[in-house]
């Protein structure tokens, strides 16, 4: 009798985990795997601006005279830049957001404006290859600056001070 229900119940047991484990698969897994990868959209996002600003510091360095004022880098430098910008041009075409993503959802109920900002600031990396001395370059990084916070200041969340 005992063993009788022990095999009963391990049956239901097993009943129970298969259809937890089905449903899982069918309703949990696909959001659980968009979820991963919006964590993912997130860091490369993150990690490509970032590396935006360290190339424009790079940059300053150059106006500052801390760095060596140089046609050659300064176009490897924008073309830098350039390829940055453009790998972060898809990685907001979906709504993606993620608990470390400073992000604003109104960013994808403002897809034109927010693709609008992202063109001033191509159309200002654009200006980096026809600079033509340092002033020319000083006034080059404050018009892409004022481009990168232009949409910052719409579109991107406050972090919180630390
Ligand atoms: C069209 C909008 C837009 C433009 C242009 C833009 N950014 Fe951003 N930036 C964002 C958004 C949105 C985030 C938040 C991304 C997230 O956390 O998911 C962000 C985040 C950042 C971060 C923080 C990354 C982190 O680790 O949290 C830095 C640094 C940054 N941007 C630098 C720049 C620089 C420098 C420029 C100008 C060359 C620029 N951005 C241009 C929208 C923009």
């Amino acid at each position: 009798m005992k063993d009788e229900f022990l095999i009963f119940f391990s049956g239901r047991v097993f009943a129970l985990a298969f259809v937890l484990a089905a449903s899982f698969l069918a309703f949990y897994s696909p959001a659980l795997r968009a979820a991963e990868r919006d964590v993912d959209v997130v860091k490369e996002r993150q990690a490509l601006m970032k590396d935006i600003q360290s190339t424009i510091g790079s940059l300053s360095a150059m106006v500052r005279g801390k760095r060596e004022y140089n046609v050659d880098s300064l176009q490897q430098l924008a073309s830098e830049i350039k390829a940055d910008l453009h790998q972060l041009s898809s990685l907001f075409d979906e709504p993606s957001t993620s608990e470390n993503s400073y992000a604003n959802r109104n960013i994808w109920e403002n897809k034109a404006a927010f693709d609008e900002l992202f063109q001033k600031a191509s159309e200002a990396i654009q200006q980096l290859y026809v600079v033509k001395n340092e002033a020319d370059l000083r006034s080059s990084l404050v018009v892409l600056g004022n481009s990168c916070t232009a949409c910052h200041r719409q579109f991107r969340l406050q972090k919180p001070k630390s």
